[in-house]
């Protein structure tokens, strides 16, 4: 394997395009090598944009390369699954996007395939890696709020375009599909539990049958009650909150930071006040670095890849309660 690690992407998607792919070119341990588009014209344009050495016309054209070490995924949902088991069956160490898959059957079929051949795999959720979300995590396993009661979350913004992959049925849209999985992501993260039950209502959309708003409850074992919502048509939102016996927890601006702006976690304890300031972090080079960092290590990666078929489990009983 070379000092760095050769990254090739399969797709053109903006998420790459605006934020994953800068993140590994400016890592210390990643070098970007290919891009693949199902068009070669598309794939050449955005190498050229981002000085990409090779474009494919063909996604198996890229997971061929036998000059690649590491693939990131950031296809539509419903096709993260078949494009990451032809990864896992090139041998290619895969970085997927959230949501893992459709359903947690078929992102158990993806942990499975790259557990079998002892090829690295993780999903791509980012915000777990910003050091203040860290701290936050830190903060409540030392009781920084006592008990912990309730957390409640919020990811919503407003579509524009009506052909966006988040409103299509056919490629596993919807809002907790799209957002509302970063908020049972922090309660299981923050809790270290699985919720043992779960309500939500949810508004789907006319023309495009997707769900598109929706609320949740879930609870744990150990009595913390999470409630949160998601929307693909709301004012634009990410935040949550942790109260407990002492103390409180916000966070605003929660999910996707700025890499450029300092952030704060606002902390009530008793009688006090604290805005906790951290300092400017890239959550999405974080991660790329620790996944390379695994590769070249023989490691697991931070975050195993179980716990994305875990949220999986959860989008999928609250998205049965809602239709019920
Ligand atoms: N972690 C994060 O911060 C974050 C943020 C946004 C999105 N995401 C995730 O990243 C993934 C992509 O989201 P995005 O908004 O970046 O998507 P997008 O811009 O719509 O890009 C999806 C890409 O998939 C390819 N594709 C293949 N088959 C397709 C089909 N049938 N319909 C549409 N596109 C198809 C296209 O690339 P080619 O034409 O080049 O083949 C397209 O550019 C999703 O899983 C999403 O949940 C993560």
């Amino acid at each position: 394997m070379a000092d760095k690690i050769r990254w090739g992407v399969i797709s053109t998607a903006n998420i790459g395009r605006k934020r994953v792919l800068p993140a590994i070119q400016q890592s210390r341990n990643g070098e970007l090598v290919a891009i693949a588009s199902r068009n070669l014209d598309s794939a050449q344009a955005v190498a050229d944009e981002l000085g990409i050495p090779k474009a494919y016309g063909s996604y198996e054209a890229l997971i061929a390369d036998p000059d690649i070490d590491a693939i990131y995924n950031p296809l539509p949902n419903s096709l993260h699954a078949e494009w990451s088991i032809k990864c896992a069956e090139a041998g290619k160490p895969t970085l997927c996007e959230k949501p893992l898959a459709s359903d947690a059957a078929e992102a158990q079929t993806m942990v499975d395939a790259f557990a079998e051949r002892g090829v690295l795999f993780a999903e791509a959720f980012m915000w777990r890696f910003h050091p203040r979300s860290q701290r936050v995590k830190q903060m409540l396993d030392d009781g920084a709020v006592g008990d912990v009661h309730v957390i409640s979350a919020t990811f919503s913004f407003r579509l524009s375009d009506e052909s966006n992959i988040r409103l299509s049925k056919a490629l596993a849209g919807g809002s907790l599909m799209d957002v509302g999985c970063y908020c049972i992501n922090a309660a299981r993260f923050f809790t270290g539990e699985e919720p043992i039950d779960g309500q939500a209502f949810a508004d789907w959309g006319a023309t495009t049958g997707v769900e598109e708003r929706l609320t949740a409850i879930l609870r744990f074992e150990s009595g913390v009650i999470a409630h949160f919502d998601s929307s693909l048509r709301s004012q634009k939102t990410h935040q949550y909150e942790i109260r407990g016996s002492k103390g409180r927890i916000l966070v605003e601006d929660s999910f996707v930071p700025e890499a450029s702006v300092e952030t704060v976690i606002r902390y009530w304890h008793e009688g006090s006040y604290e805005a906790i300031k951290i300092d400017p972090a890239n959550h999405y080079q974080i991660m790329v670095e620790d996944f390379a960092d695994a590769l070249s290590n023989n490691r697991p990666p931070k975050f195993l890849p179980q716990d994305g078929v875990n949220n999986m489990k959860v989008i999928d009983m609250l998205l049965a309660k809602a239709r019920e």
